[in-house]
């Protein structure tokens, strides 16, 4: 077993990376305070890993939430069904509130555990790869809003997030890829030489080679815990986590939840990132199509979707949490591994970038 840490003064957690990490009693026990714990899943999750959690904290007192799969769940009307059944069964303000599933689960039992009885203790037993190396990191919490992707919420960090490589077996092979979207952004943000290591591993994670899925999480949480550490509630470096993601929340958003996975959206959106970084010349063209082959060894989307005009990208991309005094700020790469947060564009850039034609770019890679 690996452990990182998250430095946050008061509130640091550890992350521990392993297999078979669930049945560890001894290291979920070590970070609940009180007798009554509360584990928040989904249909999907539930009958693959609840009881084994359940036998784990066999010493607690434990009620399970068990609520629908997906993205477009990840709203107010679910949000109450994890409300009601922790007053119903009593919760109080020393219970801890535990996220057995992906980022839609781990987002939704975070934010509601910032806000049950103005907040108890959480931990994040992420079960997908993005969650593994994204989402169960760094205490963003919430839920989506009909007008805009995670558009309410809380920073609100957990005791510890407890990663059992284990759970991505059973993992479907889209979402496994969707995963690798996220993965692939900390080589391009900040790790250039992870980028060769995943060119050269891309088939061993693919093939779910637990070694090289180890190595792939590890390097992931550490930029994540990096970069978290020195801006949590991102006033500055932290927005560059969130490369290629205003392209894709809008089309997260445009073409309705849950349709593109969020992994998809980001590879798409990270594209269309590395062709505005090119166009603006802080990029080479092969190095902006090195990223874009990576994606396609991932299994991932390259090509926005063909239905969105860029009057529909910067309608949704106007709600962007990164909009600061009506500007719309975006992560770019001044290089790779290198990213900033820049709202000093050209605005013909922008456009050119919006109605670039991606699929007929794809034929000369
Ligand atoms: P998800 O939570 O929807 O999970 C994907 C699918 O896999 C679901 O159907 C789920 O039930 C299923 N699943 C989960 N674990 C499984 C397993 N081990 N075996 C089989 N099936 C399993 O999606 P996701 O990709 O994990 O997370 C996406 C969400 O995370 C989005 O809502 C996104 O906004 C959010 N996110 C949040 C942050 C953050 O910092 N908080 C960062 C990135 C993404
Ligand atoms: N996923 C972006 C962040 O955590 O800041």
């Amino acid at each position: 077993m690996q452990t990182l840490h998250v430095d946050l003064a008061e509130r640091s957690y550890p992350i521990f990376i392993g297999t078979g990490l669930t049945a560890r009693a001894d290291l979920l026990a070590a970070h609940i305070a009180g007798r009554q714990v509360a584990i928040v899943t989904n249909e999907t999750v539930a009958p693959l890993y609840l009881s084994r959690l359940e036998t784990t904290l066999s010493a607690f007192s434990t009620t399970s939430i068990v609520l629908p799969d997906g993205e477009a769940f990840k709203n107010w009307e679910t949000l109450q069904l994890i409300f009601d059944e922790l007053l119903k069964a009593r919760h109080d303000r020393g219970t801890t509130v535990i996220a057995l599933g992906g980022g839609v689960i781990g987002d939704m039992a975070g934010f509601a555990a910032a806000c049950y009885q103005r907040g108890v203790n959480f931990i994040q037993i992420p079960t997908t790869l993005l969650s593994q190396v994204d989402s169960s990191v760094g205490g963003k919490t919430g839920i989506n809003h009909p007008l805009g992707k995670n558009m309410v919420g809380a920073f609100y960090q957990p005791q510890a997030v407890l990663i059992d490589i284990e759970s991505l077996n059973t993992l479907p092979a889209r979402e496994l890829s969707a995963g690798l979207a996220e993965v692939i952004k900390y080589g391009l943000i900040c790790d250039e030489p992870f980028l060769g290591w995943l060119e050269d591993n891309m088939s061993a994670l693919r093939g779910l080679d637990p070694a090289a899925l180890s190595i792939a999480i590890e390097r992931s949480c550490a930029a994540k815990a990096r970069v978290v550490g020195a801006d949590e509630r991102e006033s500055g470096v932290r927005a560059t986590l969130n490369l290629g993601h205003t392209f894709g929340h809008a089309i997260e958003t445009h073409q309705g939840y849950g349709v593109w996975l969020h992994g998809e959206a980001v590879a798409a959106g990270t594209v269309m990132a590395l062709d505005m970084s090119c166009r603006l010349g802080w990029i080479g063209a092969n190095e902006r199509d090195r990223a874009v082959r990576l994606f396609l060894a991932a299994g991932l989307p390259v090509v926005p979707p063909l239905d969105m005009t860029p009057e529909h990208f910067l309608e949704h991309m106007a709600v962007d949490k990164k909009v600061l005094d009506g500007r719309l700020r975006l992560v770019l790469l001044r290089a790779i591994g290198e990213a900033v947060v820049t709202s000093d564009f050209p605005r013909e850039i922008l456009n050119a970038t919006l109605s670039a034609d991606y699929a007929a770019r794809l034929n000369q890679l």
